[in-house]
């Protein structure tokens, strides 16, 4: 039985629809690649339980991790976290607040969860950025705090939806290793949706292909 499974992912659009089930071994990578509007977004959605599958196929629907039963739960419980690809941060918080967020909404005292993302910080190369706003950092830095901000909370899946699309082609490449090398470190099983394929090819264990 493999760690993480979904299957019966069944959600149509007006020209597209996406039929997908998927299997990961703990603490794998696994990439999505396929073109734009084939569905990859989608499917992170319905794992995090951010959308539903279409109503005739939500009662099919099976995501087991970690041997438990998660399709029912709220997104929160699930034991999964997600990586966007704007980064979405706080922008009326600071570094650290932004990083201690996840861990505050999991109900760690504030003082103690702050104490926690300080702490946390220099693992991600933001060492002194503690009081920066989101505004005043580049792209790359922007991407860093928002991965710290997921992997702090260690959810057993982490689900990264093109995180590194916006960067340049060597920023992404070293952010893309750091990723796998975090991964290593923290343990955690990951699905990263990516347009690049070579990217897909340098990180990932498994390479699963959409078509339109
Ligand atoms: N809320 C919505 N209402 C209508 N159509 C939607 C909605 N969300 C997604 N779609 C459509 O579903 C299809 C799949 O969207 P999705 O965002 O999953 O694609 P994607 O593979 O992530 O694309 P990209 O690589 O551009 O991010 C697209 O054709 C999109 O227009
Ligand atoms: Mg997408």
């Amino acid at each position: 039985m493999s760690y993480f499974s979904v299957k019966n992912i069944h959600k149509t659009w007006e020209t597209v629809t996406v039929d997908f089930s998927l299997e990961c071994e703990k603490g794998s990578m696994t990439c999505l690649l396929g073109p734009s509007g084939c569905g990859k977004s989608t499917v992170l959605n319905i794992i995090s339980g951010l959308e539903k599958n279409d109503p005739e196929y939500e009662t099919k629907l099976e995501i087991e991790l970690d041997g438990q039963r998660i399709e029912k739960l709220p997104p929160r419980q699930r034991g999964v976290g997600m990586v966007f690809q704007s980064g979405a941060l706080f922008n009326h918080m600071n570094v650290v607040n932004n990083v201690a967020y996840g861990l505050i909404s999991q109900g760690m005292r504030k003082k103690e969860a702050l104490i926690k993302a300080s702490a946390y910080l220099p693992e991600f190369g933001l060492t002194d950025f503690d009081k920066r706003m989101p505004q005043t950092l580049s792209g790359g830095e922007r991407q860093r705090v928002a991965l710290a901000r997921t992997l702090i909370t260690e959810p057993k899946l982490v689900l990264l939806d093109e995180p590194l699309s916006a960067l340049d082609a060597d920023l992404r490449r070293r952010l893309a290793a750091q990723i796998r090398e975090w991964q290593k470190k923290i343990g955690f099983t990951a699905i990263m949706v990516t347009h690049d394929v070579n990217e897909a090819e340098a990180i990932a264990d498994k390479i699963v292909r959409f078509s339109k």
